[in-house]
């Protein structure tokens, strides 16, 4: 049995997690030993805690499975608790210990498992790799942390290889405002963060990591994977987008020629209401919500006024994604959209292009995903952090697909 040997960095970390915070954020390249010390965390905790519950939930549950329980969590146990002290059957979401403690792990990116994973409350909930995470999901995670134990301080752990500078936990942990509405935290003492890097995990990585791994990667994903920097990402979709293209509410128009929204479904569902005068185009508002149901995401909408501009009086159309089939039935003005991806990014990115594209400082769904939305190396779009981006998509381009709009 090896017991756990911290690295530097990682006391530091772990000193982190003993403070006062509530909120814990790692951040910083890759292979740091980030998730290798909040899984720790989590072990030492149900040891301590008998009878406690801790949740590890990423995106993806079979990432989840892979890179946290087998590489990390399991690893873990058999080094503090041995093969006698946990039990894992592997069609399970869930580890039970020798002391009646639980460990959950899941994906919050499937409506089965996160019904699943969220039906139970928890003394720590752990958000691995939060920047595949939309905001919406992890704040809908936050009313499970809500179980006692004696003596047990609940927390919430979190880590990333940073996202773009609009990403929410930029927003929340390294700006310090609150995400929503980008005032400042109103308890900022119960959120902290630290930055690891590779280099500070050396002594357990291959002598050529840093150097021929890392060093040799393009520009900018050196600075997010070696250097721990929150920057826009390579192949970053909307490229030219700027941050001088926000405006703040007074500066918006007061009126429009015409308007449109944009409706996305699925578990992350999504309205994005835009306004054209002239040729250009204002993204005027955004709502999301996370595993909510179509009829009750629509009555939401209702009743925050979203419906309610209606320049011409006839309301305004909401172009719904065509794969929801039934569902725009249950959304006011639901019409189907046109699902062009290539020519849709097309026509948005020659609109920014052209200085022709504003959002509202208030579009906080836009703003976290615009610099994050990436292609592959292969040119295909990754389809992470695209909710808000979708609805855009299809608030816009439907309406000149139709021929409403002239091009
Ligand atoms: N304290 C430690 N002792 C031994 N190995 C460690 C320690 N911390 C990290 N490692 C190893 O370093 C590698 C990267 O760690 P990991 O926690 O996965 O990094 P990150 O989550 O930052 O990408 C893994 O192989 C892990 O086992
Ligand atoms: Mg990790």
């Amino acid at each position: 049995m090896t017991l756990f040997k911290p690295t530097e960095v990682q006391k530091l970390a772990l000193r982190l997690v003993k403070g006062g915070a509530k909120h814990i954020l790692l951040f910083g390249g890759s292979r740091s030993g980030k998730t290798t010390v909040l899984v720790m965390v989590m072990v030492f905790r149900a040891i301590r805690f008998a009878g406690s519950r801790h949740l590890i939930c990423r995106l993806r549950a079979k990432d989840a499975r892979s890179s946290v329980l087998r590489e990390t969590l399991l690893p873990a146990l058999m080094n503090t608790v041995g093969s006698n002290g946990f039990r894992y059957l592997t069609h399970e979401s869930m580890i039970t210990l020798f002391n009646g403690s639980e460990i959950w792990i899941g994906g919050l990116g499937d409506r089965e498992q996160a019904d699943k994973i969220l039906g139970h409350e928890y003394n720590t909930i752990y958000f691995n790799e939060i920047s595949q995470l939309s905001y919406l999901a992890v704040t809908t995670a936050y009313s499970r942390l809500a179980m006692r134990t004696p003596g047990c301080r609940n927390l919430f752990l979190y880590d990333c290889n940073p996202g773009s500078p609009l990403h929410w936990a930029h927003t929340i942990f390294i700006r310090k405002k609150q995400f929503l509405t980008g005032a400042a935290l109103i308890k900022p003492e119960l959120y902290t963060s630290m930055m690891l890097n590779p280099a500070d995990n050396k002594e357990h990585l291959a002598d050529d990591y840093i150097s021929d791994v890392l060093d040799a990667m393009p520009e900018k994903q050196k600075a997010r994977f070696r250097d721990g920097l929150w920057v826009k990402a390579d192949g970053v979709i909307y490229e030219q987008f700027d941050e001088a293209m926000i405006l703040n509410s007074a500066d918006m128009p007061a009126e429009y020629d015409r308007i449109a929204a944009g409706q996305d479904f699925g578990l992350n569902i999504t309205n994005v209401k835009i306004g054209w005068v002239g040729e250009c185009i204002y993204v005027i508002a955004d709502y999301g919500a996370f595993n909510m149901t179509t009829k009750s995401f629509n009555d939401e909408l209702t009743a925050r006024g979203w419906f309610a501009i209606e320049p011409d009086g006839f309301g305004f159309p909401v172009y719904c994604d065509p794969a929801g089939g039934e569902r725009l039935q249950e959304i006011t003005g639901g019409v189907k959209a046109n699902n062009s991806v290539e020519s849709g990014i097309d026509f948005i990115n020659a609109k920014i292009e052209r200085g022709q594209f504003y959002v509202a400082a208030g579009c906080t769904g836009i703003l976290s995903e615009v610099w994050d939305y990436c292609r592959d190396e292969g040119g295909e779009i990754i389809k992470v952090n695209d909710h808000f981006l979708d609805a855009l998509r299809y608030a816009i381009f439907s309406d000149i697909q139709r021929g409403v709009i002239a091009q």
